[in-house]
């Protein structure tokens, strides 16, 4: 594999309007050269590379070390783009890209020929989107190209939200990062197949399954995603172990907050207790516990857990969408061994964070 020294270019002054950014000239040069270049979304961020061509997105594949089997999104800055990608645009699929693009919503089509093999894993459908991030729909535009675009972040481990986060995962790995600031929406597009009527929700992202039935009516939802286990997902990427931190995690559901903040603390006390039952004869070993929290739960695990990471609040689920990444990122910064996280309502925006958590979970849930 080729070693980088991996460049970055900061972007300050990021705006709403179509503006040209210097220092994306280098990044769309290299990116037309066929290398892999990462840069901010509203989501999080993503490594893109020429969607056209082979030998490119297979630096995605290597730098990230992602399972072959896992087709790519390709991620493009005008509607027209999608003509030269797709065989057909079915009629709700039209009214979708209407409604929800630029935004966190990819449609799953029938693909056309011309799209490399890598990028759509032997598929014959293609996952497409228009990001809502002016540093993402200039860069595309620069390189002219449809950008092949998963996740920033080495295979398995949480998105990246930050331009950091994806150094901590891609440094040396990658030609360059886009260093746009901190992403807003904070979890993973929404990955809807249009190819079915109705259409079906493969991933739950920014783009919640309410907002969508308003503008197409019914819309199902792949069973596997919510986490039974056993069912095979449609979107392949949907069965790896995935958005993990290094220590062992637990989800933990109980009918209210108060009651759920009780049973994390009682479980902190059990796990402590059966530690110390092990090592009656030896030294004490510390086991290092961390609690996945909320502005208004943090101060309930003063004293108890070694480590709180707070996520948002409560009150504003969004805010928690933002923040989960880092919060489950910096579990691994603070060497925790062991993590109970808290749940939350699946409404809304609720659906993609629970999802996530329970994928980071590998499913495992303590409940009352
Ligand atoms: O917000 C996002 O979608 C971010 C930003 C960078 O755009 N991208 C992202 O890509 O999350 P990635 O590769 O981490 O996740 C893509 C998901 C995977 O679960 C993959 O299996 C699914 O979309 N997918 C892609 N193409 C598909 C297809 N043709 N059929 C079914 N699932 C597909
Ligand atoms: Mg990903």
């Amino acid at each position: 594999m080729i070693s980088y020294q991996t460049k970055v270019w900061h972007v300050d002054n990021v705006v709403e309007e179509q503006k040209y950014y210097p220092q994306l000239d280098e990044a769309s040069a290299l990116l037309r050269a066929g290398e892999a270049i990462a840069f901010p979304t509203e989501t999080v961020y993503g490594l893109g590379a020429n969607a056209l061509s082979s030998a490119a997105v297979k630096r995605i594949f290597e730098a990230k070390g992602r399972p072959s089997d896992n087709p790519l999104i390709v991620h493009i800055a005008d509607q027209q783009a999608v003509h030269q990608l797709v065989r057909s645009i079915p009629e709700k699929a039209q009214r979708l890209m209407d409604a929800f693009w630029p935004g966190p919503l990819t449609l799953i089509f029938p693909k056309k020929e011309g799209i490399a093999a890598e990028v759509t894993a032997g598929l014959d459908s293609v996952g497409i989107r228009m990001p809502d991030h002016p540093l993402a729909l200039a860069l595309i535009r620069a390189t002219g190209l449809p950008l092949a675009a998963p996740s920033a972040n080495r295979s398995g481990r949480p998105s990246p939200t930050t331009a950091a986060h994806v150094e901590e995962d891609l440094q040396g790995k990658i030609a360059g990062i886009v260093d746009g600031g901190a992403t807003g929406v904070g979890v993973e597009s929404t990955v809807l197949d249009v190819t079915l009527d109705p259409p079906m929700i493969l991933r739950p992202g920014g783009v919640t399954k309410e907002a969508l039935e308003r503008v197409v009516g019914k819309v199902a939802v792949d069973p596997a995603v919510t986490m039974q286990a056993d069912e095979q997902p449609r979107a392949p990427g949907m069965k790896y172990q995935h958005y993990a931190p290094q220590a062992e995690m637990w989800t933990v559901d109980a009918p209210s907050v108060e009651a759920q903040t009780a049973l994390i603390r009682e479980r902190i006390g059990q796990a402590r207790r059966s530690l110390g039952d092990e090592s009656q004869e030896g030294s004490h070993r510390e086991l290092k516990i961390g609690v996945l929290a909320t502005t208004e739960t943090q101060a309930e695990y003063a004293g108890i857990a070694d480590y709180v990471a707070v996520c948002g609040s409560r009150h504003d689920l969004a805010s928690v969408a933002r923040g989960l990444y880092d919060a489950l990122r910096s579990f691994d910064q603070q060497q925790v061994e062991f993590i109970l996280a808290e749940s939350f309502p699946t409404t809304g925006v609720g659906a993609a964070i629970m999802n996530r958590l329970n994928k980071a979970a590998g499913n495992q849930v303590i409940r009352a």
